[in-house]
């Protein structure tokens, strides 16, 4: 047996995670939905934390999506006050840890305080590696898309592009993830089979996992088994099996 199969395959290099649940946890136990939130957003610590040991060089969080405005007003706002209290909470440390901090999705809508203390968050990261954390906010895959054929359009209006030059390496370089690996594993809890508009360019070949467990509950050991799980699949990439 290989090294590999003895322990399971090699690890997802970038794992990317639909933390769902949080609104069902909460009003389960009779609490408002952002208590939830606010119990997800506490999650968040001990799966990042984790990554190092478990191989993962690249985390991807899906916090908040273009569709997610569609809450009430109250609940839309608890989340973005989650989204500050946790950068001003966990910068230090994030720093201090060598992460290496991104935020994908449009930032236009969002309030100016926040967009610079995400701003600020990114600059402070800006020389680290040990672990690359990247959180979508306001993030649609369909808006990032559209977003990044408008600059590629751009650049051929402008003439710095010729169309028969655009390649797949183009389109990745306008989209929010340039520079980033695709994800090699997708998880998403709480039991929706879905992806909620999440990645759609950058999962072309990823591997899905579904979880029932809602995203306050998922421990990093929940998150280790997933890993682990991971490792035994064969990734054929359209040829075969070898
Ligand atoms: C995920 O939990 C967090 C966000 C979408 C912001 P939900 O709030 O979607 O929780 P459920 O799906 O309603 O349980
Ligand atoms: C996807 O979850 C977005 C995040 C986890 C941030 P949703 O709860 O918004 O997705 P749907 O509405 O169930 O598809
Ligand atoms: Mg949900």
């Amino acid at each position: 047996m290989s090294d590999d199969q003895m322990h399971g395959g090699p690890a997802p290099a970038h794992v990317a995670i639909i933390m769902d649940g949080n609104g069902r946890w909460a009003e389960s136990r009779g609490l408002p939905r952002l208590a939830g939130h606010r119990r997800g957003a506490d999650r968040v610590h001990e799966i990042v934390e984790s990554c190092p040991d478990l191989g993962i060089t690249h985390l991807t969080l899906f916090a908040f999506s273009t569709e997610n405005w569609k809450r009430p007003a109250s609940e839309v706002q608890g989340l973005m006050r989650l989204f500050r209290r946790y950068i001003k909470k966990e910068g230090a440390r994030l720093v201090a840890e060598g992460a290496r901090v991104r935020f994908i999705g449009g930032r236009d809508p969002l309030d100016a305080d926040l967009r610079a203390l995400m701003a600020g968050l990114e600059a402070r990261t800006v020389e680290n590696d040990r672990l690359h954390l990247t959180v979508a906010i306001n993030y649609g895959g369909r808006d990032e898309i559209l977003r990044a054929t408008r600059r590629v359009a751009e650049a051929v209006r402008d003439g710095r592009l010729r169309p028969e030059d655009v390649t797949q390496d183009t389109i990745a370089e306008h989209l929010d993830t340039a520079g980033l690996p695709d994800p090699d594993l997708i998880l998403r809890t709480s039991g929706e089979l879905r992806v909620s508009g999440f990645l759609p360019w950058q999962a072309a070949y990823s591997e899905f996992s579904f979880v029932e467990t809602r995203w306050p509950d998922f421990t990093a050991e929940m998150f280790a088994t997933q890993v682990r799980g991971f490792g035994r699949r064969e990734r054929r990439y359209g040829a075969i099996a070898g």
